[in-house]
């Protein structure tokens, strides 16, 4: 166990070792038995704030960080750049400076492409606090680290050999950003899965994180590959992940989404999908889902579907990784 983790920065699963990812995971474990239990949490981060900055809505995000805050004995502000002179142009040295110096860490969901993970590092250049990822243009490490707790909890802490499947997944009504498919392809590799993504033509990913990917397979000895046939990713795999996601690598204008994303509405989670995969294969997504496009009803909603218990552990594990860089030591 790793756990020299006080004040370490949160951006990208990529700046963490496995060891402390696993750390953080171990420490979510325990706070989720000990929750189970109602073993007393709010003297772990007492009287310390985070501050929340969304540049975009949430549901599970926002309140799974704000009540995560509170069960550990600290407190959430939510801010926006309405709320905050960051509307007015303040920048990230004196946003940064000054939230620092009052609390004890910043959070921040900020989707822009080509902006938003590179805010978070101008931030964390200058903030003397930690700060967190609560998605941006290229990671939601949060979001994977959640999934990835959720894969450990079903299938054991051994997941070597297990077939990972990201698929592109039609949907009609805003543009997705790249994060969760990316983060998803960074980090399974390093866990020991075989990762497949799937996706039709004009939905490739950021070339500079499918070479992350590829070289985190390496390193792990695990296979990464991609096809462009839905069928053919389902095909014997242990875990499914069918989600939306914009084509930015081409296009973010409205009216070329919609037509390009038109042609391939038949890219959706059916149960005759699911059939193709193991019989034990699980049907995950990071919610908000588009029932009736990305996926049916009966899948969302059937057996195999884990994505409530995705959705709980992201409040397991934002308080371990809370706990670990802001708890640490007075
Ligand atoms: N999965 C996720 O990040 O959900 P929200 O957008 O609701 O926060």
């Amino acid at each position: 166990m790793k756990t020299q983790l006080f004040q370490k920065d949160f951006i990208t699963t990529q700046d963490w070792t496995v060891d402390e990812l696993q750390t953080m995971l171990d420490v979510a474990f325990k706070l989720k038995a000990d929750f189970a239990m109602g073993v007393p949490q709010d003297h772990i981060l007492r009287a310390k704030t985070l501050y929340m900055l969304f540049f975009e809505e949430s549901t599970r995000t926002r309140n799974s960080f704000e009540t995560g805050m509170t069960q550990l004995g600290g407190h959430a502000i939510y801010l926006t750049p309405k709320a905050t002179q960051i509307g007015h142009g303040e920048n990230a040295k004196d946003t940064g400076m000054v939230l620092g110096s009052y609390g004890n860490a910043i959070a921040v969901r900020d989707c822009r492409t080509g902006i938003g993970q590179r805010y978070l590092r101008e931030l964390a250049r200058w903030s003397p606090v930690p700060i967190y990822s609560m998605q941006e243009d290229v990671d939601h490490p949060c979001q994977a680290m959640a999934d990835l707790m959720t894969l450990q909890e079903l299938f054991g802490r051994n997941l070597r050999g297990r077939k990972f499947v990201i698929s592109w997944t039609y949907a009609p009504k805003y543009v997705r950003p790249l994060s969760v498919p990316q983060s998803l392809i960074m980090l399974m590799p390093r866990f020991g899965m075989d990762v497949t993504l799937a996706h039709p033509e004009g939905y490739h990913l950021m070339p500079e994180i499918m070479e992350i990917a590829r070289r985190n397979a390496e390193e792990a000895g695990v296979k990464f590959e991609v096809v462009d046939d839905m069928d053919a990713a389902f095909e014997n795999a242990d875990f499914v992940y069918p989600k939306s996601w914009g084509p930015i690598m081409v296009t973010e204008d409205e009216a070329e989404v919609e037509a390009m994303a038109a042609r391939h509405k038949d890219w959706r989670a059916t149960a005759k999908r699911m059939k193709l995969a193991k019989k034990h294969a699980v049907y995950m997504h990071c919610m908000p889902i588009d029932r009736g496009h990305e996926a049916d009803d009966e899948v969302i909603d059937g057996p195999q579907s884990v994505i409530y218990q995705q959705a709980e552990n992201r409040l397991h594990v934002q308080k371990a990784l809370m706990a670990l860089t802001m708890g640490g030591r007075w």
